[in-house]
C-alpha cells in the first residue's frame, strides 16, 4: 500500500489514451489512494462518467457550472485536498491552456486553484508532441515545477510510430509513488551535488564576462534527482529558472563563488558538475575601467579554481564524481582527456558547437565516457538526458 490515505485528483483529457486511464485508476486503489476524477468534455469522448466512477467509487466531476457538482464538492475544494494532481492522458490542447493560465473548464480552474505538485502524463500525435508550440507549453510547465511521465515513442493510434504514445499505467504509478513519496526512491538517503548554469567574473564593478548557459540542464538533473529520492544541492550560477521542488539550491556569480558553495555542501554521495564555469578570472580594478582617447582596456587574466578537479581531490570525495564536458571538435578524444585530467568517473561529452543550440536550448545530445568505454545516446530533450542520467546514477550508487 504505497499510497495509502493519499487523495489524487486524476484529470483525464480527451485522447485514445483515456482508456488507460481506467486500469490507472485500479491501480492507484490497489495502492490504498482515493482517488477523484475529473472527465473533460473531451475526455467524455473517449470513456464514459460511469466507468470512470464505478471504478474510483466517487462521483465523476465533469461541469465547472454544475450545481449539483458544486453542493456536492466545490471546484476550489476538489483541488485543495488533493495530496497530487494527474493529468492523464494530458493532450496539447490542455498543456497549451495550462501553460497560458487558462481557467476555461472544471479542469483548467482546478489546476490553476491548487498548490498541489503535478504530474502530467502526456499523449497525442507525434507531430503535435514534437510541433514547437508544444514544446515550448512543456518547458514553460517543466519549469515551473510541473512533473512529467512519458510520452514514449511506439505505434499511435493515428497509424503513425512516433513519441507521443501515454506512459503505461504502471510507469506512471511509480512516478506518482516517487513523486509523493520520495523517500521510496531508489536514492533516498542520498546527498547529491549539482552545480548548473554559467559563473560571472566581474571586469570592474560594473562590467563582467560570461557565457550563454542557462542552467537548464543542470536543473533538469537537479530536479530529476530529487524525483528519485535524493537530497540535492543546487549550486547555480545567474539563471533565470525557478527553483525544482523539493531542492535546496544556492545562488552564486563566479567561479569562486561556485567552489566555496560546493564545498559547504560536501559530504555528499555523488557531485554532478553541469555548470558552465569560466575558466579566467580577471584582476578587479576599484573603479570603472574609463575610455580612454584610443587605447584598449588592458585586462590581466588569472586562472579560475578548477571545481570539479578540486572536487575530486578532497579527502571527503564523493563515491561518484560526473563532470560535463563542452567541446566544438573532437569531443569524444578531448573529453576522455578531461575525464583523466580532472580526476572524475563519469564525462558526459557534448558537442557546444553554436549550430547544435545546446547552451541555452532544450535538447542536447550526450556521449557519456567511463573508464569501460564510451555509450552515445541519442539526441534528447535536456529533461530525458536528466532521467536518463539519474537512473544511472541510482545504479551506480546502489550497486556501491
Ligand atoms: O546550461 P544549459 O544551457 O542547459 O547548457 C548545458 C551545458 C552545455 C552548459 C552543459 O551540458 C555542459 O556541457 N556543462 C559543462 C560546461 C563546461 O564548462 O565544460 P568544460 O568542458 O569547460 O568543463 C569540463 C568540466 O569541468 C565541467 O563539468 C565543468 O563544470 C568543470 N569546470 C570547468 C572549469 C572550471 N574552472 N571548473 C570546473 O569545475
Amino acid at each position: 500500500m504505497q499510497l495509502a490515505s493519499k487523495r489524487i485528483l486524476l484529470i483525464i483529457g480527451g485522447g485514445i489514451a483515456a482508456y488507460k486511464s481506467l486500469f490507472l485508476i485500479r491501480r492507484l486503489r490497489d495502492q490504498g489512494a482515493e482517488v477523484r476524477c475529473i472527465l473533460t468534455s473531451g475526455g467524455a469522448q473517449f470513456v464514459t462518467p460511469l466507468s470512470v466512477s464505478a471504478l474510483s467509487e466517487q462521483p465523476v466531476y465533469q461541469d465547472l457550472f454544475s450545481l449539483t457538482e458544486e453542493a456536492e464538492m466545490g471546484h476550489i475544494r476538489l483541488s485543495r485536498e488533493a495530496d497530487l494532481i494527474v493529468v492523464a492522458p494530458a493532450t496539447a490542447n490542455l498543456m497549451a491552456r495550462m501553460a497560458s493560465g487558462l481557467a476555461d473548464d472544471l479542469a483548467t480552474t482546478c489546476l490553476l486553484a491548487s498548490s498541489a505538485p503535478i504530474l502530467l502524463a502526456p499523449a497525442m500525435n507525434g507531430y503535435m508532441w514534437a510541433h514547437p508550440a508544444t514544446q515550448e507549453n512543456r518547458q514553460r510547465l517543466a519549469a515551473r515545477g510541473l512533473g512529467f511521465v512519458g510520452p514514449e515513442a511506439g505505434d499511435l493510434a493515428c497509424g503513425e510510430v512516433a513519441t507521443g504514445r501515454m506512459a503505461e499505467p504502471e510507469e506512471i504509478l511509480a512516478a506518482i509513488v516517487a513523486k509523493l513519496n520520495p523517500s521510496a526512491g531508489p536514492l533516498a538517503g542520498k546527498k547529491i551535488l549539482v552545480t548548473a548554469g554559467p559563473t560571472r567574473e566581474a571586469l570592474d564593478p560594473v562590467r563582467y564576462v560570461s557565457n550563454h548557459s542557462s542552467g537548464k540542464q543542470g536543473f533538469a538533473i537537479a530536479s530529476a534527482l530529487t524525483a528519485l529520492g535524493a537530497q540535492v544541492t543546487l549550486v547555480a550560477g545567474p539563471v533565470s529558472l525557478p527553483t525544482p521542488q523539493g531542492v535546496k539550491r544556492l545562488d552564486v556569480e563566479s567561479a569562486d563563488d561556485m567552489l566555496a558553495a560546493c564545498l559547504t555542501a560536501l559530504p555528499v554521495d555523488a557531485a554532478i558538475c553541469a555548470a558552465a564555469v569560466a575558466d579566467w578570472k580577471a584582476d578587479i580594478p576599484p573603479n570603472k575601467m574609463k575610455k580612454t582617447g584610443d587605447g584598449l582596456p588592458v585586462i590581466a587574466w588569472q586562472q579560475n579554481p578548477d571545481i570539479l578537479a578540486t572536487i575530486c581531490q578532497q579527502t571527503n570525495r564523493p563515491a561518484l564524481v560526473v563532470g560535463f564536458a563542452a567541446e566544438t571538435e573532437n569531443v569524444v578524444e578531448y573529453a576522455q582527456a578531461k575525464r583523466q585530467r580532472k580526476g572524475c568517473d563519469w564525462i558526459l561529452a557534448n558537442d557546444v558547437s553554436a549550430e547544435r543550440g545546446v547552451f541555452g536550448g532544450d535538447s542536447n545530445q550526450v556521449h557519456l565516457i567511463d573508464q569501460d568505454g564510451v555509450e552515445t545516446w541519442p539526441q534528447l530533450d535536456k529533461t530525458a538526458v536528466a532521467q536518463r542520467l539519474a537512473e544511472r546514477i541510482a545504479r551506480k550508487l546502489v550497486q556501491q
